[in-house]
């Protein structure tokens, strides 16, 4: 393990995925993998990383898949949390702790803030008109009512939020011609009494001026967003209680039949997630390093989840003020960030998961390396606008940039090194100017590379990446060791020693993103350890009932943000490729495949 004695605290908070559906393609771009990318980038650099998430477990999208298949709740949430985890497994997805919401600890915790809420008058009662469904005797949850947005027009909003334009509804009421969603019955409007927090309020105490702060580091979509709603329309107060019985009972005398509105209740789960982590390492008090003490907190989530991450959650916790420390002066850490992705498509259109139209992570892994699905999750990630999801594309990156361009040049270096040195290191010898040179633009490209990550431009910082392989590579064309083998031993060796160095630290800069060959390759430089710390499924018990999590174990990390240097006189391993390039023919069969709907998948 590296020692950097500046070192930060970076909690990463990643989305909570509804236990409803299958993970797909748009989900890993948008969210989990660009956490992922940037907690291994922190933890090369020697950072205290803690990343958190888990299965989102309550809520209607929950509720309307059990009722759909017909077995229960609990049943589907836990099948669901368990494939989420075969999918993180498989791509690296390197969670410290990968919860879900139906502990006991996230109850309280969840309940918690909401009397702290309460407590500081920032929670009010108020009676509404709910939605009523006379043939089912019950109230409808929002997400159970469709009908036309008032402000776009766009027929299939549902009760709370309008897809098409992002509006939130403060009651499914507002709804032009609100019908149910499950079968389309007239809905009556009836009372119904709930708890609302106080957005205005909050706003004025604090939000509006957090918001305003400079946040020039922020991508200006989230900023505008967020800046627009807050300073320009304005918050209204919002329902964080509905009638349901599926979800977190309200900490209030006389309304435990209500539950906490799933949307306050998710987000808590960073805090939440970060007491179990501390908990479960046997340092309870763990977690407050990055929630009381200077940290920088990010929340990598879609853009459908930025009114929740950039304004709802930092008004939650503004408005908790001071939870489970006696220091009035401990006030719980805002975001730092949210660096909030666009959305991907398949082939030009929409992911669907009715139309069973997207790459399901947990199929395409039986088929594909890791490592090439983070590449092109990477190289196409919706960080500022919308992108695609093309099998061509795939192919052509994954053996354009992977095989042909990075990999080509581990290839070729370590087979030379085998075949004029017996695989030994060769002596550098005095390094002439072009040698020097190629060294002092991989460190000052390892410098830019490092600031790319830092900002959460994974895209960027993949291009420098491989611009500073394909440097590597017109340095051996400029030098060509093959044609030097021949006359001269001394600079063939020279030239190779340096191109290690330089494979070297690629090496790290590569790292985030493709980590399983990364860790190849640090074994093929004859290097020791591992660059990361490895995932383990771990159970736990609750007094009600045992848990399954994932979670990371860094100790044994040795990487860091620097070239290391590869001695001469070093034995080098037999060399294998890093990579395999994919047949064309793989376009044609992932193509038929998406046609020919398979088995049924769902997701929201
Ligand atoms: N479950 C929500 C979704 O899939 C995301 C929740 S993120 C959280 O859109 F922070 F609110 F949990
Ligand atoms: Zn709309």
């Amino acid at each position: 393990m590296s020692t950097n004695t500046n070192a930060e605290h970076i909690l990463i908070g990643v989305a909570w995925p509804y236990a409803n559906a299958d993970i797909h393609q748009g989900n890993v771009t948008g969210s989990y993998l660009p956490a992922d990318i940037y907690a291994r980038f922190h933890r090369l650099k020697g950072n205290h990383v803690l990343m958190v998430s888990g299965s989102d477990s309550h809520g209607t999208p929950v509720t309307v898949a059990a009722e759909r298949e017909g077995v229960t709740i609990t049943e589907i949430f836990e099948r669901y949390h368990g494939r989420f985890m075969d999918v993180f497994e498989g791509l690296g997805l390197t969670y410290d702790l990968f919860t879900h919401t139906d502990t006991e600890n996230h109850h309280k915790v969840s309940q918690d803030i909401f009397t702290a809420l309460l407590d500081n008058g920032y929670i009010y009662r108020k009676v509404t008109k709910q939605m009523y469904s006379a043939a089912a005797d019950r109230f409808l949850p929002d997400r159970y009512v469709e009908g036309t947005c008032p402000k776009c027009g766009y027929t299939g909003a549902r009760g709370d939020q309008c897809d098409n334009c992002n509006t939130l509804f403060e009651s499914a009421s507002e709804l032009v011609n609100p019908h149910s969603a499950t079968d389309n019955s007239e809905l009556e409007l009836r009372d119904t009494e709930h708890f609302f927090i106080d957005l205005p309020a909050i706003a004025d105490d604090g939000l509006k001026e957090w918001i305003m702060e400079d946040k020039s580091y922020w991508r200006l979509q989230v900023l505008n967003f967020s800046r627009k709603l807050i300073m320009e329309e304005g918050l209204i107060g919002r329902a964080v209680t509905r009638d349901m019985n599926w979800g977190i009972s309200a900490p209030v005398k006389g309304y435990e039949h209500k539950v906490l509105y799933v949307w306050f209740e998710a987000v808590i789960g960073y805090l939440s997630a970060s007491i179990e982590w501390a908990k479960n390492k046997g340092t309870p008090d763990a977690w407050k390093a990055w929630w009381y003490e200077p940290a920088r907190t990010f929340y990598f989530v879609g853009k459908d989840n930025i009114p929740f991450h950039a304004i709802f959650w930092p008004a939650q916790l503004m408005g908790t003020k001071r939870l489970y420390e006696t220091d009035e002066s401990k006030l719980l850490n805002l975001p730092y960030d949210v660096p909030a992705n666009q959305f991907m498509n398949m082939e030009g259109q929409k992911i669907s998961g009715s139309r069973n139209w997207g790459v399901w992570m947990l199929d395409a892994l039986t088929r594909y390396d890791p490592d090439s699905l983070r590449y092109y999750l990477t190289a196409v990630m919706p960080e500022s606008r919308d992108s695609d999801w093309a099998w061509q594309g795939f192919v052509d990156r994954n053996n354009g940039e992977l095989v042909s361009n990075w990999g080509n040049l581990v290839n070729r270096v370590l087979n030379m090194t085998k075949r004029y040195f017996k695989g030994v290191v060769p002596d550098a010898g005095e390094m002439g100017d072009v040698d020097n040179a190629l060294l002092a633009a991989i460190d000052a490209g390892m410098e830019t590379v490092s600031g790319l990550y830092d900002g959460c431009h994974f895209r960027a910082a993949t291009q420098e990446t491989l611009r500073l392989s394909s440097l590597v590579n017109q340095y051996l064309e400029q030098k060509s060791p093959w044609s030097t083998a021949k006359t001269d031993m001394a600079e063939t060796g020279r030239t190779l020693y340096t191109a290690i160095q330089a494979i070297s630290a690629l090496k790290v800069m590569w790292s985030p993103v493709i980590p399983f060959s990364s860790q190849k390759l640090h074994e093929l430089l004859g290097e020791e350890g591992q660059l990361f710390g490895t995932q383990q499924r771990e159970t736990y018990e609750e007094s009600a009932r045992s848990h399954v999590g994932l979670t990371y174990d860094g100790t044994t990390a040795v990487g860091a943000w620097t070239r290391s240097i590869i001695p001469a006189g070093r034995q080098l391993p037999k060399p294998k490729p890093l990579f395999k390039r994919l047949e064309t023919a793989v376009v044609d069969e992932e193509m038929a495949r998406l046609k020919t709907a398979g088995k049924q998948q769902v997701c929201k």
